[in-house]
């Protein structure tokens, strides 16, 4: 959501900006632009949608220099128009910034500054401009940092001006930002994708921070303006793995991705022997974590549907009482927490702002608060007092994949983790240690069902609703399968318990309305099949995830994909994979944008 580039140094910027603008694509955007200082004045591009658009408009416009700031717009305040891409200027032009995030009191300060100064976009981050603009008497750190004092909201905030073309001024609260260190160069980014082709070298900065960037030196400020020495982080995602790697979209990689990235979950993690997962980033005491009583995962979209897959297998192998909150509704139901309350937040982008605002509340309360979060050094990781990363990768298309997955497998370590140290037995703890060694194998051969998958797509690729069934562990993965074909093929979908189909949603069953069951042979194998056999009777078409070796699901079926059997609580990690396939080739029969959906972004900034 709004991704912000900049560069100093001595090579030609605007390829820079630009590679860099798509490697930040993921995030969602509508408009994009890019400003260049030339050794004279600082030109502007900006145009409306993709960044080949804006790459054909630069071609045009004779726009060069070796510093430089560029943007993705996703819009919130000001429709998707050229005047509201930023970057935005000054009245003078000379100054020019780039913002992501809010400008909550933009309306007061747009009303004070238009005597003086004219406004040409509806943007709160123009007021940003104007505002440095008017504080600005020769020292542009001194007008910054002046102009956020007087600012309420969120920014990453980058700053260039003509009368100091050897400067970049960035700020941030609430947004990322990561500064990137070169040889005679610098880079600042909303994450480190973008500067992974020059530098694994990078400095996060924190909420409050400025940093003083020039092509040979990085200074960074704390909030007070005083000089903080900041650590230099090595990143080890490389360039290679965040590429498509001859798969048509980033989406199918993710999913193929994921028997590898599961491997990469469980790593060191897993003691056979004691039969139990060690997760050194919990840093509790064994008395801190005999004295938890009550578990609250939070978390929003398909995080959360990973959080409920979470609450089943802690409650299960613990009995520790588990609740899952969607992170929006937890912040403002004044919750009840305390310090024997363990709070997980789970965010794939770990940038997500209700997820962090929610951690935030649940700190303030008192409670342990801890992170399961994919992108290392993000504002959750920094934030929570511990946690672990679910090491899936780069992921960048929107729909999460790979990222729920292991998710799910962090959760189930935890949950083995605090079980072992309670109730459950060493044979169980071994038992379920055994069958997360087949998981990837079993993954993959349900990959190699993809062509039956596609064919189940084409065949219903004209139905215009479908239903999600699941019980148990599996109503959350019916959730993530519906959450998927609506986000990508924009095909209506539900999902409901299997039990609660009889009241209310039967109604709706007709010839006409596909229904997707998760009928896996476990505990509510029975209950299930009574559900579909409900389908059936009104003559609903029924596509079946059943049990290898369960010839008598094929009678009830109109379709069936299988999957290999594994312990009930690893179900969901094999069985949502189908549905993560049926729904991308759903996308693509359809000819929609598979890897950035319409309205959606990747990271979810704002409220
Ligand atoms: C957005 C994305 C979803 C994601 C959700 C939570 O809505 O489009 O795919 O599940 O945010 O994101 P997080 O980064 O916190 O997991």
């Amino acid at each position: 959501m709004c991704g912000i580039v900049g560069y100093i140094g001595k090579k030609e910027s605007l390829p820079i900006l630009l590679n860099g603008l798509r490697r930040l694509e993921y995030r969602g955007y509508d408009s994009a632009g890019v400003a260049i200082f030339n050794g004279e004045k600082i030109k502007q591009v900006k145009s409306v949608g993709k960044i080949e658009n804006l790459l054909k408009k630069t071609k045009t416009e004779n726009i060069f220099g070796a510093v430089g700031i560029a943007h993705t717009r996703w819009a919130t305040h000001g429709g998707v128009k050229e005047i509201n891409a930023h970057p935005h200027a000054d009245c003078t032009g000379k100054l020019v910034l780039v913002h992501n995030g809010i400008i909550e009191n933009y309306r007061e300060l747009k009303t004070k500054l238009s005597a003086k100064h004219k406004f040409i976009s509806e943007t709160d981050s123009e007021v940003l401009a104007h505002l440095i603009e008017e504080n600005y008497t020769g020292n542009l750190h001194e007008a910054v940092k002046k102009s956020l004092f007087q600012v309420q909201g969120t920014y990453g905030l980058v700053v260039m001006h003509v009368d100091h073309p050897e400067l970049l001024i960035a700020a941030r609260m609430g947004s990322p930002l990561v500064i990137g260190i070169g040889e005679e160069e610098n880079f600042i980014a909303s994450d480190a994708t973008p500067m992974l082709a020059y530098t694994k070298k990078v400095i996060f900065l924190e909420d409050g921070e400025m940093a003083d960037i020039t092509k040979d030196s990085v200074q960074t400020y704390n909030v007070q303006d005083n000089f903080v020495s900041k650590q230099i982080e090595e990143i080890d995602w490389d360039e290679a793995q965040a590429q498509l790697q001859g798969f048509p979209h980033f989406m199918l990689k993710e999913i193929f991705d994921q028997p590898t990235v599961f491997k990469d979950a469980i790593r060191g993690r897993t003691n056979m022997e004691e039969g139990t997962a060690h997760l050194g980033g919990l840093n509790m005491t064994a008395e801190e974590m005999k004295n938890i009583n009550r578990i609250i995962l939070i978390a929003c979209g398909t995080a959360s549907y990973a959080a409920m897959v979470g609450k089943y297998a802690f409650e299960r192998l613990s009995g520790i009482p588990t609740e899952v909150d969607v992170a929006s509704e937890f912040r403002y139901r004044d919750p009840i927490i305390d310090e024997h309350t363990l709070v997980f937040g789970i965010s794939q982008s770990g940038e997500t702002a209700d997820t962090l605002a929610a951690l935030r509340e649940a700190k303030r309360k008192g409670a342990f608060v801890r992170g399961i979060v994919n992108v290392v050094g993000s504002t959750i990781a920094r934030e929570t007092d511990g946690g672990t990363y679910i090491h899936a990768g780069p992921e960048l298309a929107v729909a999460s994949t790979k990222a729920y997955t292991n998710m799910i497998t962090v959760l189930l370590l935890y949950a083995l983790q605090f079980g072992r140290s309670r109730r459950l037995s060493l044979a169980t703890g071994q038992r379920l240690l055994n069958a997360f060694l087949e998981i990837s194998e079993k993954m993959q051969k349900i990959l190699s069902q993809n062509e039956e998958i596609k064919k189940i797509a084409e065949k219903y690729k004209n139905s215009q609703d479908f239903f999600f069934l699941g019980r148990g562990i599996n109503y959350p993965v019916a959730l993530e399968g519906s959450l998927k074909l609506k986000e990508i093929s924009y095909i209506h979908s539900e999902a409901y318990p299997g039990g609660e189909l009889k009241h209310g949603p039967l109604a709706l069953l007709s010839s006409e309305f596909p229904v997707f069951a998760i009928m896996t042979k476990n505990q509510l194998y029975e209950k299930m099949r009574s559900n579909v056999e409900e389908v059936r009777a009104r003559k609903a078409p029924v596509i079946l995830i059943a049990t290898e070796g369960d010839e008598q699901a094929k009678e009830l079926s109109d379709e069936i994909i299988y999957v290999p059997k594994t312990m009930e609580l690893l179900e969901p990690l094999l069985n949502t994979i189908p549905l993560q396939l049926f729904a991308y080739h759903m996308a693509v029969i359809l000819g929609k944008d598979v890897d950035r959906p319409r309205n959606l972004a990747k990271s979810v900034t704002v409220e």
